[in-house]
């Protein structure tokens, strides 16, 4: 069974072809990285007309790619929230568009879920990263605790079977990726904020003290605290910006990390999958696959940020479960998981 994915919920405009829910036969995402960078943030507005623009090529590239036509497909996938609203519209308009000239039917995938089928998705044969796929990609064992750690979400979530979604624990102010952007932010290392800290963090010595909220006896998060002291830190006194990155990636991964093999061994889970575009920070990955007893499953970093084969892989298992949407699908700006 063959999956059109189409996502656009934030800044990439991606489209992408899967088999049986697992195999990626084209993943085709076109970043708008670039085109915001100048402003040090993603403007809405420009990120909506973007999409207007890419989507359609975009969507016939992920075609062409897998050798595709319309009759070799067997649903859309399409996510239709949390994200924005300009943005989402875009998708789930051409989506539509799409199931109603061809007949195929439709399913909406929310952008939180998309990112945990991230890990059904078997190994890229491009993929030569030796951490990645280590513990086995695909083979996923319920119940297994999700950490989805992303731009906008940082949630902690248990998933018992396809479908079936508890959260555990999410963030109560910044996501962990909105942090990364906002400490590069304060220490001119530019956007996006993730990569830039994780790169200047590899020449940087993490010698900085900054604080770490464990909210103990919660399964929450918080890193508001940890970027003010960091903000502080750097009106009152001239810090190196590599130690000061490599401090402040430590702080984060250390909660992070501790924070979820504690709540996999309370709640005995089979397995930890991680997701979203924070879960491609090598330091983060490293830390967890050595540090966690139970098994830990890591998409490579170009599964982890967004992209449509993880929305197809997704909307595979809706499809399965008999989940198709109607026409009357409409974006969701603030939908939740669990
Ligand atoms: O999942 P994603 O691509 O989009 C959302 O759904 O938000 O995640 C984007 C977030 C950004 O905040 C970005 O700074 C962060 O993921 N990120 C990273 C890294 N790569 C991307 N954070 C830390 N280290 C990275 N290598
Ligand atoms: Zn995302």
């Amino acid at each position: 069974m063959k999956i059109l994915g189409i996502e656009t919920s934030c800044d990439e405009t991606a489209a992408a072809v899967v088999a049986d829910g697992s195999k990626i036969i084209s993943n085709i995402i076109a970043s708008q990285i670039d085109i915001h960078a100048r402003y040090g943030g993603i403007v809405p507005e420009i990120a909506s007309r973007q999409h207007l623009l890419t989507i359609i090529p975009v969507v016939q590239k992920a075609m062409s790619e897998a050798n595709a036509g319309w009759q070799d497909i067997d649903g859309i996938a399409i996510t239709y929230g949390p994200g924005l609203a300009g943005s989402l519209l875009v998708g789930v308009n051409v989506a539509k568009a799409i199931a109603l000239a061809t007949g195929l039917p439709i399913t909406g995938v929310n952008h939180l879920e998309g990112h945990i089928y991230a890990n059904w998705l078997s190994s890229p044969s491009n993929c030569s990263c030796p951490i990645h796929w280590a513990n086995g990609a695909g083979k996923v064992r319920f119940p297994c605790l999700c950490l989805i750690i992303s731009g906008g979400h940082s949630d902690l979530i248990v998933m018992k079977g396809h479908g079936q979604f508890e959260k555990l624990g999410r963030t109560r102010d910044d996501a962990a990726g909105e942090a990364f952007d906002k400490a590069a932010r304060i220490l001119g290392l530019g956007y996006p904020g993730g990569p830039a800290v994780e790169q200047a963090a590899t020449t940087g010595t993490p010698c900085i003290p900054l604080p770490r909220a464990w909210l103990k006896g919660s399964h929450d998060f918080s890193f508001s605290g940890l970027k003010t002291a960091l903000w502080h830190l750097a009106q009152k006194e001239q810090i190196s910006a590599t130690d000061a990155a490599a401090s402040f990636q430590l702080a984060v991964v250390d909660v992070l990390v501790g924070k979820t093999i504690e709540a996999a061994k309370e709640l005995q889970v089979k397995q930890i999958l991680l997701s979203g575009g924070v879960a491609s920070n090598k330091f983060l990955t490293e830390r967890f696959l050595n540090s966690s007893p139970i098994p830990v499953l890591i998409p490579p970093p170009d599964l982890c940020t967004d992209n449509a084969a993880m929305v197809a892989a997704c909307g595979y298992y809706h499809f399965q479960a008999g989940n198709a949407s109607s026409y009357d699908l409409d974006v969701v700006p603030s939908l939740s998981l669990g």
